[in-house]
């Protein structure tokens, strides 16, 4: 701050030095009067911006007693010989104001004005034709509305016109035909309307000529094709119409030809190919039809070419393999039919070829099956066949291919462990025999690998658990066998995975729990036995389970309640025996159940989903719904799971809490996501202990604290402190400890009560992870993970850890403040508001990554209530609309 004054001042001395030594030494002091009356004009203009200390031009000021010079002294401004002013160039320096003020009757010299990038709002002034010396107009990026002044075709000196990025209506004036030396004509990304004006055909110097992001209608003139120094046309996105002009054939300079995005119909003529200077051709997305002239192959130069979703059919003429530069080719979406050109990739430089979605037939050609520059190929939902069992893969660019749903046939070739870059691989759909072949895993950056319907056998290889990568793995509809090898434990990355309609036997493995991404399990239609792994419950993300089919057996286990995302659940056609958990109560997201065909028992639970859900084929489900007999109150559940406890907790109070309560939450033993495994272990050993020995754990924290001491205390808040205990095990917990216990002041015990209650709702990477709590005559108390670097407030009040945050660190921070916000507010049911985010709720990892803490007054939304209007929170960060309840 004050360094950037003191720089200000220095600047404005030097500034006036130079104005001094301008002003006696200089020889323009005979012309002073003259460039006084152009600098008051000027000053009279910058009186009018609406931020007159804000922006860039603090030199230009008036000086009274003596003539006040501009030129070379003021900001952006130059002058000619004569000392008039002839340049005005203020790019980019703040300015927010009009034009109507701005002296175009004082600078008759100009001959230069660049605006762009300021904050200018309104029209542009008619008399900008004054301006007669004029050679360079721009006004680019900024808000400038109205119509473009057809007088603006008086500038006849004008080359370079840069109107772009404003918000100019109306049509485009045809009086800009008029200026015959234009070179750059740029009104792309306003809202112009109506036609291309064909008398621009007489710009005969035009080499760039933009009109890209408007709503112009009509057709192309064929007058345009009259522009022989054409370099650049962009016509891309607008409402054009009727059918390319054949004149364009006469543009030999065109290097740029974007017309994608219009309403272009008819074909593409063959003069195109005489445009031999072409090297990036875009008409995608326009209603071209017949087929692509032979004369493309003509186009010696060109590198890009976007022809997709158009209405193309015919073959892909055997001349494009003549582009030897070709480097992408898209043609997907059309109709094209007969067989890829044979010698496509000849140039070797094809990097990008899509030609998906036609009726392509034949065989994949040898020159694209070792095409060694390929970055991304895709070919799904042709007619191709043949055999692509040998010579396919070892792509060392590659990372992104798809040849699903053709008719492609033979093995999995093992060269496709040999694409170091390979992301995507999709051959589903196809007549794929033989087995995965396990050098498959070499390629460890692979994220999706779709190999669904095929005639796939064998098993699933071990080393599968290299593809750490996966995000996506279909292996459905297959007839693969065998048990789900350990090794599959370690794709932690997992969020899809259909391993469905196959022979896969033996129990659904544990290690599926640990896959804490998993949005989507489908494992239907196999040979599953054993119970049904109750580590599923840790799945907190999974809103599709699929189990039917197999031959599971046992009970439902009730950790699956704790799968809280959880929409849609299929366990039909197994052998499930015993109760429905009654903690299914408690899954608010499920809507679509099929428990159908089991040996099921019991009441069904109190859910809305239960009400329409497929139960039939289990003979002893009861409960108030069509086709179930009602319920015989014997047989009610007796098992009380601790999720219930926690409900009915606020209730029985303070009568259940007279003694020592040592009540743990067995859910919260979600691991950090993408956190050293260091951080994790410790985390599940202590979740271990805390999980079934209480009164150890109680006995822990104590001897850790030493009953509390103070020493260990390292935050006090109005209603509790935190202390850290180093457990036994070596890890490291904080205890928030209240100063009243449960049967104390109601409003702590509210504020007790409320925070376990959000805290066992939720978990995710931003929100800081919950351990269980005690309450006891003595004590209740809180714990949680411990953060080692604190709060964000903390870090803020000390300049040298402040220093430490970079602007990164600090969006990186608001970013997971907020990921934890949105999944508060919209993944959590009901919604859970925090009513506090202070910089002294948000803790840190040691890298930096926030975590959300202190849910004291936190509430659920409960959608049917509006009993939300208490005001809650540190004030000066409560929520706006809060106060105006
Ligand atoms: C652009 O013009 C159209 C009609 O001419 C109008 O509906 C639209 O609101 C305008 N958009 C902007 C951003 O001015
Ligand atoms: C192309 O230019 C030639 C003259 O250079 C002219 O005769 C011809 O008509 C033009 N072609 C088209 C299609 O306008
Ligand atoms: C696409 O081509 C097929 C023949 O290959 C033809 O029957 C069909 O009508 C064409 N569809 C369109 C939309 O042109
Ligand atoms: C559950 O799966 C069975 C067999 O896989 C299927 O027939 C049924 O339609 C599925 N139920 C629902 C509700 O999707």
């Amino acid at each position: 701050m004050k360094k950037q004054k003191t720089m200000t001042n220095l600047l404005c001395c030097l500034a006036c030095l130079i104005l001094y030594v301008q002003l006696f030494l200089s020889p323009n002091i005979a012309f002073a009067s003259a460039t006084s009356s152009e600098a008051e004009a000027l000053l009279k203009w910058k009186a009018t911006f609406q931020n007159e200390t804000k922006n860039n031009l603090t030199s230009w000021a008036y000086y009274p007693n003596v003539n006040t010079n501009p030129c070379n002294v003021w900001t952006g401004v130059s002058c000619n010989t004569a000392a008039s002013v002839n340049r005005v160039n203020l790019t980019n320096s703040g300015i927010q104001g009009t034009l109507y003020e701005f002296p175009f009757l004082s600078l008759p010299n100009l001959e230069y004005v660049d605006l762009s990038l300021n904050q200018l709002f309104g029209a542009i002034p008619s008399q900008i034709s004054s301006l007669s010396k004029l050679i360079y107009l721009d006004l680019s990026h900024n808000q400038l509305s109205g119509k473009i002044p057809p007088e603006i075709g008086l500038l006849n000196s004008l080359q370079v016109l840069h109107l772009n990025e404003n918000q100019l209506n109306g049509s485009i004036p045809q009086e800009i035909s008029q200026l015959q030396f234009l070179n750059e004509l740029c009104l792309q990304k306003n809202n112009l309307t109506g036609p291309i004006p064909p008398d621009f055909g007489k710009l005969k110097d035009l080499t760039m000529m933009y009109l890209f992001k408007n709503q112009l209608s009509g057709s192309i003139p064929s007058e345009i094709g009259n522009l022989k120094s054409l370099v650049n046309l962009g016509i891309y996105k607008n409402n054009l119409s009727g059918s390319i002009p054949t004149s364009l054939g006469n543009l030999t300079n065109l290097t740029l030809l974007y017309a994608y995005e219009n309403k272009l119909s008819g074909v593409i003529p063959k003069e195109i190919g005489n445009l031999k200077s072409l090297v990036d051709l875009q008409l995608s997305e326009n209603h071209l039809n017949g087929s692509i002239p032979s004369s493309l192959g003509d186009l010696s130069n060109l590198e890009i070419l976007f022809l997709r979703d158009n209405q193309l059919s015919g073959p892909i003429p055997q001349e494009m393999e003549n582009l030897k530069k070709l480097a992408v080719l898209q043609l997907k979406n059309n109709n094209f039919s007969g067989y890829l050109p044979q010698n496509i990739c000849g140039g070797g430089y094809l990097e990008n070829f899509t030609a998906q979605n036609n009726h392509l037939i034949g065989s994949i050609p040898k020159s694209l099956k070792t095409c060694k520059s390929l970055v991304r190929l895709r070919l799904e939902g042709n007619q191709l066949t043949g055999n692509i069992s040998d010579d396919f893969g070892a792509y060392p660019n590659l990372r992104f291919i798809d040849l699903s749903h053709n008719n492609l046939h033979g093995e999995i070739s093992h060269l496709w462990g040999q694409c170091p870059q390979l992301e995507t691989l999709r051959i589903a759909g196809n007549k794929l025999t033989g087995s995965i072949p396990p050098e498959i895993s070499h390629a460890t950056q692979i994220h999706e690998l779709d190999l669904s319907s095929n005639s796939l056998v064998g098993v699933i290889p071990k080393n599968f658990g290299r593809l750490t990568s996966l995000v996506n793995l279909m292996l459905n509809g297959n007839q693969l066998w065998g048990p789900i090898p350990s090794e599959f434990g370690s794709l932690t990355d997992i969020e899809y995975l259909d391993l469905s309609t196959n022979n896969f036997k033996e129990s659904i493995p544990g290690i599926f729990g640990d896959f804490l991404k998993l949005h989507y399990l489908n494992l239907s239609n196999n040979k599953f036995s054993q119970e049904i792994p109750f580590q599923l419950g840790k799945l907190v993300h999974l809103s599709q389970l699929d189990l039917s089919h197999n031959s599971l057996e046992g009970k439902i286990p009730s950790e699956m309640s704790s799968m809280q995302s959880l929409e849609k659940l299929n366990l039909s056609y197994n052998n499930l025996t015993g109760l429905i958990p009654t903690n299914f109560d408690e899954m608010h997201g499920l809507y679509r159940i099929d428990i159908s065909y089991n040996q099921l028992q019991g009441p069904i639970p109190n859910n809305k989903a239960f009400q329409n859900a497929r139960m039939d084929g289990n003979n002893g489900l009861c409960g108030n719904v069509g086709g179930l007999k009602p319920c015989n109150h014997s047989v009610e559940h007796k098992h009380t799971s601790k999720k219930e406890f926690l409900i009915i907790f606020p209730i029985l109070g303070t009568l259940l809490l007279a003694f020592l309560a040592f009540v743990l939450i067995g859910r919260r033993s979600r691991r950090k996501q993408e956190q050293e495994i260091k951080r994790s272990n410790m985390h599940e050993s202590f979740f271990s202990i805390s999980n079934f020995d209480g009164r150890k754990m109680y006995g822990e924290i104590m001897e850790a604290t030493n009953g509390f001491d103070v020493v260990h205390c390292i935050g006090k808040g109005g209603q509790g402190s935190v202390y850290t205990a180093k457990l036994p095990s070596g890890s490291i917990v904080a205890v928030k400890k209240f100063h009243q216990t449960l049967d104390g002041e109601e409003a702590s015990r509210k504020e007790f009560l409320n925070e376990i209650r959000a805290l066992t709702q939720i978990r995710h990477r931003n929100i800081v992870k919950f351990l269980g709590f005690c309450s006891s005559a003595q004590h209740s108390f809180l714990v949680y993970e411990y953060l080692e670097t604190g709060s964000l407030a903390a870090i803020l009040s000390n300049e040298n850890e402040a220093k430490k945050l970079d602007w990164s660190t600090r969006v990186r921070i608001v970013k997971g403040v907020s990921h934890a916000l949105c999944y508060m507010h919209h993944d959590c049911s009901p919604p859970i508001v925090h009513r506090d985010i202070t910089s002294s709720n948000i803790l840190l990892h040691c890298d930096y990554e926030p975590c959300v803490s202190d849910f004291g007054t936190a509430k659920l939304l409960n959608p049917d209530s509006s009993n939300w209007t208490a005001l809650a929170g540190t004030y000066g960060y409560v929520a706006p609309g809060k106060i105006l309840k």
